[in-house]
């Protein structure tokens, strides 16, 4: 069966046709606006109620699955070009209007969040879904049209990637009966994996195993981070874009993420338009609900081809620090955290440099080696390292990445430094002993650039089901 995608473009006209689809609005006994999915426009269905029992007309609710048969005409009215004189109609589900509770008005995103198993029916969760899909329909695109395999990195992984520690444990031990080794801790010889395993934080390090083999590859999968943010750029399951490429250097890791971000929001620029337009109307909305000096100057689509048309500004931790210690909010003593060098840069600080001072995406290199992971490369200075976080308006951090340690000696004394054990990660130290050459990568958040494409304020309104501290319903 054709989807209401296809007839809604149709150019032919007085041709029969079926549709199977739910009934999103039914006006006065005769109009009844359904959708399936394939694209956000409705498709008007047009009965003459003379023609059907009441019995049945009583069961067109907000909600309710149909099947109806009929002819595809020009439309008369107004809103749309075609529409179905329909001849039969089915009744395949139906929806108890008072209990059904996505009804057509506006409801809150907190509302629709509780009731993540039917917000899909939304107009605004189907545009979201279908920009999700194009994005990541648009990321293989990119990769396989420039020569990256696709490889799939473990899920469950004895590695702690970032060696930050947040990692969801895996075990089949009986938690209230563990096994104790004799110095009285969980003996994980009895474990399923006859070790300690956890949620991969990244397919990073598996990653740049199979790019000094194979040149150039990427992951795209589900990451797990334990970590307690409950912002709105968080969640505990997200799904992470690695790129990992031989003979490249940090220059080339920026000009890689550069060109691979903007590839993607072109192809939904391209593909997506009338969920865009529908998301920007959505946004201009919400935006009246603010004050006047925080509204956004451009709109959504302005936003996005304004990314596409610029080059990312690209400027060293160091620079940036001045730049802060410069700026008005931290004279005004506007900013929480601290600005000074070798301290992280945080949310607050990305984001004057990016809406405020620059007005453009952002990207930052050669952070102080203590605030970043072991992996990445150590500069000339000693102190620096060749990290870079790309910065996007209203998001912050959308992308991480490195030019990763390849020299053995360095590597390895990097991890006595930060506690990494080397034995543990033999086989991540052997890329450095075997045909060990210059290698980068980096990490692209998905959601996070879903966020940025939707207009979404909070990164749980773009995953069907998000999982964040104290939630994994569904
Ligand atoms: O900066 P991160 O932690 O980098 C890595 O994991 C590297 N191993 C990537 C690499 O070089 N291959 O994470 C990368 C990106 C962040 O920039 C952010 O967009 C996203 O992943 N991210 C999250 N997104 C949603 N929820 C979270 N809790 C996230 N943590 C990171
Ligand atoms: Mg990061």
């Amino acid at each position: 069966m054709k989807s209401i995608k296809y007839f809604i473009q149709s150019d032919k006209f007085n041709i029969p046709i079926a549709v199977k689809a739910w009934v999103k609005t039914f006006r006065n006994d005769r109009f009844i606006a359904v959708n399936d999915g394939s694209t956000i426009q409705n498709l008007q269905l047009v009965i003459n109620p003379e023609n059907f029992d009441e019995a049945l007309l009583k069961k067109i609710n907000t909600g309710a699955a149909i099947s109806a048969k009929g002819e595809l005409v020009e439309s008369m009215g107004k809103g749309q070009r075609v529409e179905v004189l329909v001849d039969s109609l089915e009744i395949l589900g139906e929806s108890n209007p008072e209990e059904f509770p996505i009804q057509p008005k506006r409801h809150s995103l907190e509302f629709l969040r509780e009731k993540a198993h039917l917000r899909p029916r939304t107009t605004l969760f189907g545009a979201i879904m279908r920009v999700r899909n194009a994005l990541s329909f648009a990321v293989h695109k990119y990769f396989q049209e420039n020569d990256f395999l696709y490889v799939n990195t473990p899920i469950i992984t004895g590695a702690d990637a970032e060696g930050a520690g947040e990692m969801f444990q895996v075990t089949t031990l009986d938690l209230n009966n563990i096994p104790k080794t004799d110095e009285g801790t969980p003996n994980y010889k009895e474990d399923f994996f006859n070790r300690k395993t956890n949620l991969t934080v990244s397919g990073q390090l598996e990653a740049e195993t199979y790019a000094m083999a194979l040149g150039k590859v990427y992951t795209f999968g589900p990451t797990f981070r334990a970590e307690n943010s409950n912002t709105s750029r968080h969640l505990a399951e997200f799904w992470m874009i690695e790129p990992e490429v031989a003979f490249m250097d940090l220059a080339g890791d920026m000009d890689l993420a550069e060109n691979f971000v903007q590839y993607i929001i072109k192809y939904v620029l391209e593909h997506n338009l009338d969920d865009l337009q529908f998301l920007e109307m959505r946004l201009k909305n919400e935006e009246k609900q603010k004050p006047a000096n925080e509204r956004s100057e451009l709109s959504l689509i302005e936003k996005l081809s304004f990314v596409l048309d610029n080059n990312f500004i690209r400027l060293s931790y160091t620079e940036a620090i001045e730049i802060l210690e410069k700026s008005k909010p931290y004279k005004k003593k506007k900013f929480k955290y601290p600005v000074a060098w070798g301290v992280d840069l945080h949310s607050e600080h990305e984001r004057y440099l990016v809406e405020k001072h620059f007005k453009s995406p952002v990207i930052i290199f050669d952070y102080p080696a203590n605030i970043k992971a072991f992996y990445m490369r150590l500069n000339d200075d000693g102190k620096t390292v060749r990290a870079m976080d790309v910065l996007f308006p209203g998001i912050g951090e959308i992308v991480g990445g490195s030019q990763r340690e390849e020299r053995l000696d360095v590597l390895l004394q990097k991890m006595r430094d930060l506690g990494v054990d080397e034995k543990e990660l033999y086989w991540y130290v052997d890329t450095r002993k075997f045909g060990t050459a210059v290698h980068s990568g980096f990490g692209l958040g998905f959601e996070r650039i879903v966020q940025f494409v939707t207009g979404m304020s909070n990164i749980r309104d773009v995953i069907p089901y998000p999982r964040f501290p104290g939630n994994a319903d569904f």
